[in-house]
């Protein structure tokens, strides 16, 4: 991506304050925000490839996933303990008790985006796609508060 392309994509997601305090690193609680925004881009984006109207391109699947696989790796070091107490934090203080639990969770999330980049039709991205957006799903229901705003 060029620099431009980079401002574009931030502002077409609402990403420009959190890709600053990303850059900037802020914070454990400001990077992973920012990490977790862009899987959410990342996912949107993919999720045309799950539909038999886009042509299925392997090779952007593979980045695309590839992103999200890197991405849950790094997640693991963004939940310090103490890093829950930001009252614009959405991260459930069950993550703590259940730390082993979450990495699990994000491994998880990891090797099913690394399966789901490997495929090579829509037919079969289609349901590896399915199975890691359930991770994402089961996660924020444990451990994500409701947003109260
Ligand atoms: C292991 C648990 C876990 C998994 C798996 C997970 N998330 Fe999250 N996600 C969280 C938590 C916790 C937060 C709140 C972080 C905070 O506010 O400190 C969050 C926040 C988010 C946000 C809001 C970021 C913000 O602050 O604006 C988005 C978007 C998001 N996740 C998308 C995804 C997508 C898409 C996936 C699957 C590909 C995913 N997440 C997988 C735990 C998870």
């Amino acid at each position: 991506m060029t620099k431009s392309e980079v401002v574009l994509w931030a502002a077409s997601a609402g990403l420009t304050l959190a890709v600053v305090g990303f850059a900037a690193s802020a914070g454990p609680m400001e990077d992973r925000q920012a990490a977790m925004k862009q899987v959410g881009q990342t996912m949107k984006e993919a999720s045309a490839f799950a539909s038999p109207q886009t042509p299925f391109d392997a090779a952007k699947v593979k980045a695309l996933m590839g992103g999200v696989a890197n991405t849950g790796k790094k997640l693991k070091s963004l939940y310090p303990a103490g890093s829950g107490s930001d009252p614009k934090s959405s991260a459930d203080p069950k993550i703590w008790e259940n730390k082993a639990d979450f990495d699990k969770r994000l491994a998880e999330m990891s090797s099913l985006a690394l399966a789901a980049g490997k495929t090579t039709s829509t037919d079969t991205f289609k349901p590896a796609f399915q199975a890691l957006g359930a991770t994402c799903k089961s996660c924020h229901d444990l451990y994500r508060k409701k947003k109260t705003s």
